[in-house]
């Protein structure tokens, strides 16, 4: 797949069901390194039954019948503003077969004009920002919003505001879904 994959290929983005379950769980398993493939195969499987309010967002692709890609996005809280909506994204992966043929991204993507439709006002990730900064993540963007614990490697935090909100001068304690709630994943 990868030899013939164009820099685009057209999957279909929908969102997932409970009876994506066991395609969501084995696209984590086959694209990240077993050392943590099994830890965020079952992190997936979690958001996708996660009761957040508001609501979390589990995406898929679908190539050819196949799911060849799965991203979540989950709502962070301010400590002091209830106001104000953000959201996190992770995991994110698309099996290996599939790789830079713009699944990924449109994951990404779809994802972003959907949180952007409901009024949320900014997007978190934690990741490589050689990839996430193609969509205008930054990481002065997440200054200022501390992650809901201390993180192994900081300079992959990083923020998009969708819709911007006064937040000057204050510092924003985060905190996460429970599914989350482990301090291994940061
Ligand atoms: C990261 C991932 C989801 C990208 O999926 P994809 O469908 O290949 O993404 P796209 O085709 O939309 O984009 C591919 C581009 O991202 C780049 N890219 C992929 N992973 C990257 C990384 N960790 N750092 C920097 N660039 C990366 C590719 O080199 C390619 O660049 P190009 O467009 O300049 O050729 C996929 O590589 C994956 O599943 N990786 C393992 C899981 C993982 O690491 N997830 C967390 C992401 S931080």
């Amino acid at each position: 797949m990868n030899e013939n994959a164009t820099s685009n290929m057209n999957a279909r983005i929908r969102v997932a069901t409970k009876r994506d379950r066991d395609d969501i769980r084995d696209v984590h398993l086959q694209a990240f390194p077993a050392a943590e493939a099994e830890q965020i195969a079952d992190l997936s499987v979690r958001l996708l039954t996660e009761a957040s309010d508001p609501q979390t967002l589990n995406l898929i692709a679908v190539c050819h019948g196949k799911v060849a890609g799965h991203v979540a996005f989950s709502p962070v809280f301010s400590n002091i503003d209830k106001q104000w909506t953000g959201y996190i994204l992770a995991p994110l992966a698309v099996r290996p077969e599939y790789h830079k043929a713009g699944i990924g991204s449109q994951l990404v993507e779809n994802g972003m004009e959907r949180l952007s439709e409901q009024g949320v006002n900014m997007l978190f990730v934690y990741g490589d920002p050689k990839f996430y900064q193609r969509f205008g993540f930054s990481a002065e963007a997440a200054a200022g919003f501390l992650p809901p614990y201390a993180l192994q490697y900081p300079f992959g935090w990083q923020a998009i505001v969708l819709h911007a909100a006064p937040t000057e001068g204050h510092t924003v304690q985060l905190s996460c879904v429970a599914s989350l709630r482990d301090p291994g994943l940061w």
